[in-house]
């Protein structure tokens, strides 16, 4: 199913403000699949992961692009870490969903997305270096489709394949469970 929730009226905005917008939609999806004390509701879950991918394939597929064309020198140096990031958020997006699981998620995205929204951040760097086509950016934004995915997937590989491209990213998993739960 598509959910089409990116109004058109984010057509009269900023880059920067079209991204943290949508973090802040996303944030409360996640909210929503965890207020319930008794259990995590899976419906919202799904939406939170299907948009929070949609988000990354926005940056990755338009938005890292587009800055990289204007200047590959600064975006050679910029975007390993959040692609990286991307890697470990979009493994962790594959197991079934435990209040720990979710609570790294929630350490990691609150990091990478200060970074990307904190003041000089990639937003700004990305709006700078493509403000000669905002508007054609927000139209294809605006029409990016949702990334199909598969249900969650119990095999303990999967938690494996996250641990490690937490790894990769600096993060060391079972360090911020210990940190955040004790
Ligand atoms: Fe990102
Ligand atoms: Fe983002």
């Amino acid at each position: 199913m598509q959910f089409n929730l990116i109004p058109l009226s984010s057509m009269n905005t900023t880059l920067y403000q079209f991204f943290t917008e949508d973090h802040q939609r996303i944030e409360k999806l996640l909210i929503k699949a965890t207020e319930n004390p008794e259990g995590i509701d899976m419906s919202y879950y799904h939406q939170f992961r299907t948009q929070l991918l949609r988000h990354i394939k926005m940056e990755e597929k338009i938005l890292f692009p587009a800055a990289k064309k204007s200047n590959p020198d600064l975006m050679k140096v910029l975007l390993p870490q959040f692609r990286l990031e991307h890697g470990a958020i979009t493994a962790l997006m594959v197991p079934p969903p435990t209040m720990s699981l979710i609570n790294v998620i929630w350490y990691l995205l609150e990091k990478h997305d200060l970074a990307e929204e904190k003041p000089g951040g990639l937003y700004e760097v990305c709006e700078r270096l493509t403000k000669d086509h905002t508007q054609a950016l927000l139209i294809q934004l605006c029409t990016t489709k949702e990334v199909p995915v598969h249900p969650p997937n119990p095999a303990p590989i999967a938690m494996e394949s996250a641990r490690r491209a937490m790894k990769r990213a600096g993060y060391d998993y079972d360090a911020i469970i210990q940190q955040i739960e004790n």
